[in-house]
């Protein structure tokens, strides 16, 4: 069978039709093609991508605890991934008793590049760019009027020599709340044609860069080294080994990645949440996480004078208006939850909780190892789903823990002998 056959003018059909014909291809079973089928929406979703068939969900939870800026936060977070939001949770509430992240935002402004290709002197394009650097602001003004009158816009064009004939010309722009990249495209056409029409140079081609390094959002928290166990030498020894495992994210580029990978587990949930484009900020952290040539861990812990300081600087190009921020309907509710007023406010909390779960993740990893902690959180959940109250839960998970893989059943019988104990 040539199955491409079936699939002609597949995006011309209606998502019953669609799935009609993958069952028949494919051979999808009636309770396969009801399962997507139930999932499939009725709102807006199909218009959002091509050939729609259903809804792939994923779950979205709160983490608490957050203190950033003395301003207390709830942040929704989409992840499928177990214990990502109990560890934002816990790096916060640890954080928040330390006196709270303190985040930034350096600047915020979207670059975009025109590239041109065969060109024989570097210096005639660079003198005619500088020379007309006024008029192609104002072309590109002109290419989206709004964001002008919305007191943002082109800032600089400059050019870069890429070498091999490549020449990068660079527009920056102030998009204000959006993530920018419609309107940056649109003035990177407008300035493509001047380039084409007045340089008659001929362009390559014309795109935003999703590079983010002048949309950089930092956290740094600073911890007295007491608060990390109840005894003091203890506790610095945690600092010294959080210090010791940061350290070999610098070293160790293998390390770097799994270290990094901790960080963006809290980051994309956010992004995810908010609409934002995950992929845009994950290819950002980790360009940036190999500025100097080697890729390293994007935060860093010092122990100094018995205070351990995290930091974590992040591209976090992201937006709070237009794109899917404006279709996908809960991302309205979730900037609700999280009270967020301005992109700023937003880029300073996804970098905060990228620090607090990278805390929470070195943490485990240098103290109990990170599979205690998983299984912690299974036996607490086993114990609730039997009954256990409050008080009783930490007793009979403490019990649980002792097992080598306990059922509900069993949980049951311990938590009776626990009533029967306290009835005593
Ligand atoms: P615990 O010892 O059970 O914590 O931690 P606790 O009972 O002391 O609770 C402390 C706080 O954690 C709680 O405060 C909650 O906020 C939160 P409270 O409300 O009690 O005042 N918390 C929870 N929140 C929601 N649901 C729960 C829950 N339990 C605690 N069930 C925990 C257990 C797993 C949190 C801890 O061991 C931890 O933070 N581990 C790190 C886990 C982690 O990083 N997971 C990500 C997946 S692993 C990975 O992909 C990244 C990694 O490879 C990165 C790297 O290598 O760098 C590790």
């Amino acid at each position: 069978m040539n199955m491409n056959a079936a699939f002609s003018q597949f995006y011309k059909r209606t998502p019953e039709q669609r799935l009609a014909i993958l069952a028949k291809t494919l051979g999808l079973s009636e309770t396969e093609q009801q399962e997507l089928q139930q999932r499939a929406d009725q709102g807006d979703a199909p218009l959002l991508i091509e050939n729609y068939l259903t809804t792939y969900q994923l779950p979205e939870g709160v983490a608490v605890n957050f203190l950033v800026n003395q301003h207390e936060y709830v942040v929704p977070m989409v992840t499928e991934e177990p214990s990502v939001i109990a560890a934002a949770s816990n790096g916060a509430k640890q954080l928040a008793q330390a006196g709270g992240i303190t985040a930034t935002v350096r600047s915020r402004l979207l670059t975009g590049q025109v590239v041109l290709s065969d060109v024989r002197v570097y210096a005639s394009i660079d003198d005619w760019v500088a020379l007309h650097q006024n008029e192609l602001l104002e072309v590109a003004r002109q290419a989206h009027p709004s964001i002008v009158k919305r007191g943002g816009g082109p800032q600089t064009i400059r050019t870069r020599d890429l070498g091999e004939g490549f020449v990068s010309i660079d527009l920056t722009v102030d998009v204000q709340s959006a993530m920018g990249a419609n309107m940056m495209n649109t003035m990177l056409e407008a300035i493509a044609d001047v380039i084409q029409n007045k340089l008659h140079h001929t362009t390559l081609f014309s795109i935003l860069s999703n590079a983010g390094d002048q949309s950089l959002a930092t956290a740094t928290v600073s911890i007295p080294v007491g608060q990390l166990a109840n005894d003091f030498d203890d506790a610095k020894r945690v600092a010294k080994r959080i210090e010791q495992a940061s350290r070999i994210a610098q070293l160790d580029s293998m390390r770097a990645v799994t270290h990094n990978k901790g960080i963006m587990n809290g980051v994309d949930a956010v992004v995810l949440a908010m609409g934002n484009d995950w992929r845009a900020i994950e290819s950002a952290a980790h360009a940036f996480a190999v500025t100097d040539g080697q890729y390293r861990g994007l935060s860093q812990w010092h122990l100094t004078d018995n205070q351990l300081t995290g930091t974590l600087t992040l591209p976090l190009p992201i937006g709070v208006v237009g794109g899917a921020t404006k279709v996908l309907p809960l991302v309205a509710i979730n900037q609700k939850i999280a009270q967020i007023k301005s992109p700023e406010e937003l880029m300073m909390l996804i970098v905060a909780v990228g620090l607090a779960q990278n805390f929470a993740a070195l943490k485990a990893l240098v103290t109990s190892g990170i599979q205690q902690g998983h299984m912690k959180m299974q036996m607490r959940s086993l114990a609730m789903s039997v009954g256990a109250t409050a008080v009783e839960t930490p007793a009979l998970t403490q019990q649980l823990m002792k097992l080598s893989d306990p059922n509900e059943a069993q949980a049951t019988q311990l938590l009776n002998q626990i009533r029967e104990k306290q009835g005593e």
